[in-house]
C-alpha cells in the first residue's frame, strides 16, 4: 500500500539533488529538542517540517504510547523505516527523526547519503533533568531504572556520534540561538561545497 507521505502527492521527487537542495535530517536522543529547533530552522530556510513521529501516528491513527502497547515496537519501527526511505527521495525538507531511527542501519545509510544529518548532542546531566517531563510520552524509557536509561543514553550516544554530518552540543544557549548556529553551519556548507 502506498504511503500518506505519497498519497499526498505534494514533493517531488529528485534524483541528483545539489547539496542546496538537500533534506536536512535532525537526530539526537529522545527530549534533545528535535522538533523545536527543527521547526525553527525550517522557518529560518523557508522549509516544510516533518516529524516522522507525527506522521506515524496520523498513520494509525493514535498516540506513540498506545502504537507501542497495542500494535508493538516492531510494527512501529518498520513504519518508521517506510516513512524515512519515501521522504528521502524528496528535497528541501526538514526531517525530524524519532531517537531510535538510527538504530536501523537502512535508515542510517539512506539519511547519510541523500540528506545532510544533523547531530543535535546533550549531555547526560542535562538531559537527566528533561526526563520526568517526557518520560510518559516515551514507552522505550518507562519501567527502566535511570542507571538502565543512561545506559541506553550511551549506547545510542555512540551510533549518533558516528553517523553525522553536522554536529551541534545543545547547552544553555537559547533555542532560538541553538537553531541560528544550525542554519549559519549549514549556509556555510553551502557556500564552501557547492560546485555549481
Ligand atoms: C523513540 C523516540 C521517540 C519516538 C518513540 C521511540 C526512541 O522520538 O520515536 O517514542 O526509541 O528513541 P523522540 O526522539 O522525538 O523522542
Amino acid at each position: 500500500m502506498e504511503s500518506i507521505l505519497f498519497a499526498r502527492g505534494r514533493w517531488k521527487p529528485l534524483s541528483n539533488s545539489s547539496l542546496r537542495e538537500k533534506n536536512i535530517v535532525f537526530i539526537g536522543f529522545m527530549g534533545a529538542g528535535k522538533t523545536t529547533i527543527g521547526k525553527l530552522v525550517a522557518k529560518k530556510l523557508y522549509r516544510d517540517f516533518i516529524d516522522i513521529d507525527e506522521e506515524i501516528e496520523k498513520e494509525y491513527n493514535m498516540p506513540i504510547p498506545k502504537i507501542f502497547a497495542e500494535i508493538g515496537e516492531k510494527a512501529f519501527r518498520e513504519k518508521e523505516k517506510e516513512l524515512i526511505q519515501n521522504l528521502c527521495h524528496y528535497k528541501l525538507k526538514i526531517i525530524w527523526v524519532g531517537g531510535g531511527a538510527f538504530l536501523q542501519e537502512e535508515i542510517r545509510k539512506l539519511c547519510l547519503d541523500s540528506s545532510i544529518v544533523f547531530y543535535l548532542d546533550i549531555t547526560w546531566d542535562a538531559w537527566k533533568s528533561r526526563l520526568s517531563s517526557i518520560i510518559d510520552s516515551r514507552p522505550v524509557l518507562q519501567g527502566k531504572s535511570i542507571e538502565e536509561i543512561e545506559e541506553l543514553f550511551y549506547k545510542r550516544k555512540e551510533i549518533y556520534t558516528n553517523n553525522y554530518h553536522s554536529m551541534i552540543e545543545i547547552s544553555n544557549q537559547s533555542m532560538d540561538e541553538l537553531a541560528e548556529s544550525i542554519v549559519k553551519t549549514i549556509k556555510l556548507s553551502w557556500e564552501l561545497h557547492e560546485t555549481k
